[in-house]
């Protein structure tokens, strides 16, 4: 990895489904701002709808990729296969480049990783570390092989840096940066408050509650679905609820046989996937938020927002730990119980370390020491 001349180091960059996005639009913004670093994007096209791709790049101002792969939907093993063959074709065909850097833990994520490691090229993986132990979520998969394979690990919190640790991956590859998920979200906090979502949904800040789902294990099941969809029911009488409807989880109430319940609650608002300025809006405002999202977990807790997680384990302790999260799993009673305790008693909740703005400025400059 020594450099060979004063020449901009050439960064490859992946991105693939909507967290991506949020994640590599501060690092475009950084590497913006140096001379030493010329990145090229590559979008695999494994989101590709307008809603959860398009307005992305529009609303973070995101450079247009140079590169879109096109692969689009597909199991996991045939998603995976399709962008890493036709991503070696295009590492191949162009100039190598001094590095690869992958976000995240979505299946582009993988598969770019891994086809950059067999082609020799330096890995790097910003988000490293993180763990959920639940070898059932693809994501966690996907989290531990990249770690595995890549060069230089950027986390977000101590227990990213302590989790590589304990799986013997060497400590002076790894750096704890903070979240650039959090440069993303303070960056746009004031545009977001232009947004009219608010006006558009009928809504006044402070009197309402998100809900977002799209895990496979809440949405692809549908004894667990249905549990979800009741609780949803019990907090839409005491709060409206927004519901931002994610394909897969419009996927999992029609193969369920609830697609009618939820327009038939008068406290739920459906609407389509938006878009980062209204959906950041929505949260800042809301009174509550409820999902099996990594990253809403994350942004609640910079926003000071109470967020009740619907799933049993995260990869994110610090948002319990420190910020405004809680775990509360699929059952009705439980989700109910905390849902009636953070309104009465809304947690604190602090800003973790380094999530300051600054992440993706001290990424580049890693990057510059160490390439
Ligand atoms: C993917 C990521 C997940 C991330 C999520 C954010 C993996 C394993 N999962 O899950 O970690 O939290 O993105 O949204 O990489 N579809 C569309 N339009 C699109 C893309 C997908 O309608 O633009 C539909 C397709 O029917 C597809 C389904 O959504 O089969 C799921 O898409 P996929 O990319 O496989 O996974 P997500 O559930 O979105």
């Amino acid at each position: 990895m020594m450099p060979t001349s004063d020449a901009p180091l050439r960064i490859l960059n992946v991105v693939g489904a909507r967290p991506n996005f949020v994640k590599i639009a501060s690092l475009m913004k950084a590497y913006a701002a140096t001379d030493a670093i010329e990145p090229t994007l590559v979008h695999t096209g494994q989101h590709y709808d307008r809603a959860l791709s398009d307005v992305f790049f529009h609303d973070l101002a995101i450079p247009k990729p140079d590169v879109h792969l096109g692969v689009g939907s597909g199991s996991h093993a045939v998603q995976t296969a399709q962008v890493m063959t036709v991503f070696e074709e295009v590492v191949i065909g162009r100039r190598r480049p001094d590095a690869v850097l992958v976000v995240g833990d979505v299946n582009s994520t993988i598969a770019c990783g891994l086809v950059a490691a067999k082609l020799g090229i330096p890995v790097v993986h910003v988000e490293a570390g993180l763990r959920s132990r639940d070898r059932s979520m693809p994501e966690e998969i996907n989290r531990v092989l990249t770690d595995a394979l890549s060069d230089l690990l950027f986390c977000t919190e101590q227990a990213g840096v302590d989790n590589l640790a304990r799986e013997g991956i060497d400590p002076g590859k790894v750096f704890l940066v903070g979240n650039v998920m959090a440069d993303t979200l303070l960056a746009h906090r004031e545009r977001a408050e232009d947004s009219a979502v608010l006006d558009r949904l009928k809504l006044t800040a402070g009197s309402y509650g998100v809900l977002t789902l799209h895990r496979p294990s809440n949405v692809d099941e549908p004894a667990v679905l249905t549990r979800i969809v009741d609780a949803v029911d019990a907090v839409q009488m005491t709060l409206p609820l927004v519901i931002p409807i994610h394909p897969r989880l419009e996927a999992g109430l029609m193969l369920a046989g609830l697609h009618d319940r939820l327009p038939a609650m008068t406290g739920v608002r459906s609407t389509s996937p938006l878009g980062y300025l209204d959906f950041l809006k929505l949260m800042a405002n809301a009174k509550v938020v409820l999902t099996d999202s990594g990253g809403i977990q994350e942004e609640t807790t910079i926003l000071g927002v109470p967020c009740l997680t619907l799933r049993d384990n995260t990869e994110r302790p610090v948002t319990v730990e420190m910020g405004t999260n809680q775990l509360v799993g699929s059952d009705p009673g439980r989700i109910v119980a905390a849902f009636r305790d953070v309104l009465a008693n809304p947690p604190g909740g602090a800003i973790p370390p380094l999530w300051d703005g600054k992440s993706a400025e001290r990424i580049v400059d890693k990057l510059v020491e160490m390439l």
